[in-house]
């Protein structure tokens, strides 16, 4: 039996893997070895214990302020001694965080095909998302099998000569993920979010982590919820704050005093899925939330310049509204008081996918190992 090797290391990953893990799993056809690099701790573990996910292999490599070549290198050094005992006839990598290209890196110097899901996001410039838009490309040039979520995922690949035939649309398994966890109404840990819910009062959920963002953009982003919470004091801002020190140095000062803000620690998936389907207004730079929030018909005003997931703004429900404070005020005071720019955003639509991404992708390994055949492609 083949033996297949799931890699991740952060909270997106861990999502995003949960239902292709899980299949693995369930399938006769493979033996499945999950390694996680532990490129986040707490925010990775909250995810595997949701999903019940217990990793044969754990690198455990995360460092406080940790940089993109340490990340990197104790990846690489890590899976290049577990090759060295477990060999797998195949690796999956997921999206485009360093975990995935050093996973990626580390398997093709060992002659094992990589398998990458996600793959094919483009925002087109090299520094923005960075460090991911380079990473993405570079587990491109390696892989043997490519996922992409999307039609526009597959052309951009085929555009970089890209065999078609290494290409399956899956859909992105985030959408699995999600589908089968919003709908539990599972409690609040933190008694506050459950006072919330009770209020019935508006939310603006929010979160920020971008690298790129970090430093001056993150702390107009703590001006500009300072302001929009004293303008609007019936609504409630909603932050679960990423675990990087350096996003609540830039980030809390501004917004520490306000009443109506309520900062949390990371939330479960659960409890995260749940507070995105009471939000009325999200706010992020998040690649994750900006695919889920679309399928709960959520406004998502995205503070980036670009984006590497140009669907959901085609489809007229998630907008690029860049980092600047005034302007973040602005586009959040016209969705709250705005009734016709809220009902044009508010749809619900799911361009990335329809749960059975994971399917997708299992039956495409399985026909990449000769032990099983495709199912038809993802159409939105
Ligand atoms: C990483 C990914 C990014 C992804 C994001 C998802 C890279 C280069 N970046 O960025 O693509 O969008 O994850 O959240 O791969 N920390 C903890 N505990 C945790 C997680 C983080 O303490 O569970 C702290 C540590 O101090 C760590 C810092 O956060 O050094 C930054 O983590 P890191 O994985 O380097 O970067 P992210 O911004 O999380
Ligand atoms: N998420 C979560 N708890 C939170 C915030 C986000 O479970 O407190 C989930 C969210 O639903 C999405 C994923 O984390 O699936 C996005 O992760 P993140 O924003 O850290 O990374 P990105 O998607 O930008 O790479």
């Amino acid at each position: 039996m083949p033996s297949v090797m799931p890699i991740f290391g952060t909270r997106p990953e861990a999502i995003k893997m949960a239902p292709i893990v899980i299949a693995l799993q369930q399938s006769d056809d493979f033996d499945c070895v999950v390694t996680v690099t532990g490129q986040h701790r707490e925010m990775l573990d909250q995810v595997n214990d949701l999903f019940g996910i217990v990793p044969d292999h754990d690198l455990n490599i995360l460092q406080q302020r940790q940089s993109l070549s340490a990340i990197m290198t104790r990846t690489i050094d890590g899976l290049d001694k577990l090759f060295t005992i477990n060999k797998p006839d195949a690796v999956i990598v997921q999206g485009d965080t360093t975990t995935s290209t050093a996973g990626a890196i580390a398997a093709f110097y060992h002659g094992i095909p990589v398998v990458h899901v996600e793959a094919g996001l483009r925002s087109g410039d090299l520094f923005s998302p960075f460090p991911e838009e380079a990473n993405r490309k570079i587990t491109s040039q390696i892989a043997s099998l490519h996922l992409a979520p999307t039609s526009t995922s597959k052309a951009n690949l085929l555009a970089e000569g890209i065999a078609e035939e290494d290409i399956v649309v899956s859909g992105n398994t985030v959408i699995d993920a999600l589908l089968t966890t919003v709908d539990k109404n599972v409690p609040f840990s933190d008694s506050r979010l459950e006072e919330l819910a009770a209020s019935g009062r508006r939310i603006l959920l929010v979160t920020t982590h971008r690298r790129e963002n970090q430093g001056d953009a993150m702390r107009g982003v703590g001006r500009a919820l300072a302001r929009i919470a004293e303008n609007e004091p019936d609504l409630l801002v909603v932050l679960p704050v990423h675990k990087n020190p350096a996003v609540r140095e830039a980030v809390l000062p501004a917004i520490e005093d306000k009443a109506n803000v309520i900062v949390t620690e990371p939330l479960a998936y659960g409890e995260f899925t749940r507070m995105l389907s009471l939000a009325h207004v999200v706010l992020t730079d998040s690649g994750g939330v900006q695919e889920e929030a679309p399928s709960l018909g959520k406004p998502v005003l995205v503070m980036r310049e670009n984006t590497e997931r140009p669907e959901a703004v085609f489809a007229g429900t998630v907008a690029l509204i860049g980092t600047d404070e005034e302007r973040i005020v602005k586009e959040v005071d016209r969705l709250l008081n705005q009734p016709d720019a809220f009902d044009a955003m508010a749809n619900a639509v799911n361009p990335y996918g329809d749960g059975r991404a994971a399917a997708r992708t299992v039956a495409a390994v399985a026909e990449l190992l000769g032990v099983g055949n495709r199912i038809a492609d993802f159409s939105s």
